[in-house]
């Protein structure tokens, strides 16, 4: 259900919810290129909903075979730490 809300609340900005689930914003470009080319960027929409912990995620996938420069992987980083970050209100 809250997977539902971000695809349409995402789809309904973009035009587009299916390829790709991700807000405007610098480093976007990298992110799509770098990071759907294994799985949808859906991934990491639902990703986002968890935990932050976007520098560790990025690393990992690099690990994997995701190939970002040092630069890059600090676009996507910022990217997505600011585009994904957790959806969590903090109440209990
Ligand atoms: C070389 C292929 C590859 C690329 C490129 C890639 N990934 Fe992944 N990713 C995987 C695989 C395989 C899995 C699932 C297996 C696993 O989690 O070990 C996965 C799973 C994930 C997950 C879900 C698992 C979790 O820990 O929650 C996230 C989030 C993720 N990737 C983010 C990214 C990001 C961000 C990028 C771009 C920096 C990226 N991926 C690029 C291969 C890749």
């Amino acid at each position: 259900m809250r997977r539902l809300i971000v695809v349409l609340m995402v789809g309904f900005m973009a035009g587009s919810a299916r390829a790709e689930p991700l807000p405007p914003g610098p480093g976007r470009a990298e992110t799509v290129r770098v990071c759907t080319g294994c799985h949808e960027a859906e991934v990491l929409v639902e990703r986002s909903q968890k935990q932050a912990a976007w520098s560790d995620v990025v690393q990992a996938m690099v690990e994997k075979g995701a190939e970002a420069s040092t630069t890059e992987q600090a676009a996507i980083i910022a990217y997505l730490q600011k585009a994904l970050p957790p959806q969590g209100s903090g109440g209990r």
